[in-house]
């Protein structure tokens, strides 16, 4: 059966908030005419059974945040067709790009994989690992090890920071920046588990922290971890991920959630090799584009003509 995928406007959007993930709802049901949010769904019998959601960002960049079919409904070209029809339309609106991210360990990453193939997209990319921790992290060398740090070194609550570690901490990275734009931990404050957020000093000055965030009752997000450079010996991170287990497992929550950046290849590869398989699973974000050739040519011409 042809699939003909309708376009979804603000009206009907409610009729499909249940085809696309919680994080994309609001999205789907503030669709504004001509603005950059844009839906297609397919019916069949008069019921939802597909819809797939984008968004437009800088007038060029086509995202697809959301494609989903039923699974009685899979494995026909539904989505296929859903792919087709936002990119078409990204391609009227001007976009010269589309883009999409998914995660590997799913059991549509195949799918995802394949359709993105057919359609002709470039090679997916790494984007960042997800490497989630267990108990048997208590078993690790580096966890077992005592002494990391000699007295000269003291940790604290990343909630007892001071007012004046925290002017320290901008004017000196103004001065001369000393923590990567990413590690800066101010701008992860918000909403963080103060259970095993803390910072690490160094003669007295703030060297060093782990912000983490609460993902469920289970898991703990390790969202920001840093050590200054010039303290920094062969995994002098170690004892700052030693103290934030210890006092999660103590608390009785089992689970860390590392995320690591391809663009930190180094860091990626020593998680892979050390810790993936012994004491954590991984998947990864990765993300596709797709290069959009301009409308077709007969179609400019008229909008020109008609200009004139
Ligand atoms: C991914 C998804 C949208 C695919 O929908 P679909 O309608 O079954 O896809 P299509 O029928 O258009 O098939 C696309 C390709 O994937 C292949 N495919 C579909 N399901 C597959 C599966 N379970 N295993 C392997 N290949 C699969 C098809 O064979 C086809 O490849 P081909 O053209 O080489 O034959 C659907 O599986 C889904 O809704 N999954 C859950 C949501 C999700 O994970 N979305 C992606 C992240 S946003």
């Amino acid at each position: 059966m042809p699939w003909e995928p309708l376009p979804v406007g603000a009206a009907d959007a409610p009729r499909f908030a249940d085809l696309i993930f919680a994080g994309m709802r609001a999205g789907l049901l503030d669709l504004r005419e001509q603005g950059p949010r844009i839906a297609f769904a397919l019916e069949a019998d008069a019921n939802p059974i597909g819809l797939i959601y984008g968004e437009i960002e800088d007038s060029r960049t086509g995202h697809v945040r959301s494609i989903f079919v039923k699974p009685e409904h899979r494995r026909r070209g539904a989505a296929g067709a859903l792919l087709r029809a936002i990119e078409n339309e990204f391609r009227i609106r001007g976009c010269s790009e589309m883009r999409i991210a998914y995660v590997t360990g799913k059991p549509s990453t195949e799918a995802v994989e394949k359709l993105l193939r057919a359609a002709g997209w470039n090679d997916p990319q790494p984007d960042t690992l997800f490497c989630r921790v267990d108990e048997r992290m208590a078993n690790w060398w580096a966890y077992r090890k005592q002494n990391w740090l000699t007295e000269d070194f003291t940790l604290f609550d990343w909630t007892d920071l001071t007012a004046a570690d925290r002017e320290h901490i901008l004017r000196t990275q103004a001065e001369s920046p000393w923590i990567p734009e990413d590690l800066v931990p101010f701008q992860y404050e918000q909403n963080l588990e103060p259970l095993n957020s803390f910072g690490l000093r160094f003669k007295g000055e703030v060297a060093g922290w782990m912000i983490t965030h609460r993902l469920d009752r289970d898991t703990i997000r390790y969202t920001c971890s840093f050590m200054r450079g010039d303290l920094q010996k062969r995994f002098r991170i170690a004892p700052i991920y030693q103290e934030a287990y210890r006092r999660q497992s103590e608390a009785g929550i089992p689970y860390a959630l590392f995320m690591v950046p391809y663009r930190h290849p180094a860091m990626v590869n020593f998680t892979k090799r050390h810790w993936v398989g012994k004491f954590a699973t991984a998947y990864e974000s990765r993300t596709c584009s797709r290069p959009l050739a301009a409308p077709l040519a007969e179609a400019v011409l008229k909008v020109q003509t008609h200009a004139i």
